[in-house]
């Protein structure tokens, strides 16, 4: 079923099914700050299920593996649906990753990758996925808000 509150896109990316509350960490994930197309967000829409979600719908846009992996981590049932020519071409759901690798940073200062001079990638075990819990393979630190630390 179609939600008409905002115009229709001909092209570009639709983000549905967003955890309630996570669309503003969506777009900052997209680089809300360098934006060269139209954007609509919607907050706290009812959704199928009888519950509320979040959409984001960017024109001219795809999103790329590692914006992905980071959306998994704030809203592990978005889906995401290619838009072409006003209809939806492609729509997959986002898939957690077992081992988030390079997009958070550790929250322990003295963690070896946040010491090291040459940069080491930073990777963590998926302890649990709801809530999502993640303890880093280098100094097994279970990390506070990561939403915080995106990289
Ligand atoms: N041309 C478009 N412009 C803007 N948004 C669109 C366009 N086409 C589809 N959408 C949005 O993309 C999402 C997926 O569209 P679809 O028609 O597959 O809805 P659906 O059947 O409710 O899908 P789902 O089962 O994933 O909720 C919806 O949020 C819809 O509003
Ligand atoms: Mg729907
Ligand atoms: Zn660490």
């Amino acid at each position: 079923m179609r939600d008409f509150r905002v115009t229709p896109i001909r092209n570009g990316t639709v983000i549905d099914h967003i955890e309630c509350g996570q669309a503003l960490k969506v777009l900052h994930i997209m680089g809300v700050g360098e934006v060269r197309s139209t954007i609509s967000v919607l907050m706290h829409v009812p959704s199928k299920n009888g519950g509320w979600k979040d959409v984001v719908k960017v024109e001219d846009r795809e999103l790329d593996p590692r914006e992905v992996d980071k959306i998994s981590l704030l809203a592990p049932n978005a889906t995401i649906n290619i838009i072409r020519d006003f209809n939806v071409a492609e729509k997959y759901k986002v898939k957690m990753p077992e081992v988030v690798k390079g997009i958070v940073k550790c929250d322990n200062p003295n963690c070896i990758t946040n010491v090291q001079r040459e940069p080491v990638d930073t990777e963590f075990i998926v302890e649990s996925k709801a809530p999502v819990i993640l303890r880093c393979l280098y100094c097994d630190r279970i990390q506070g808000d990561f939403t915080e630390r995106l990289i």
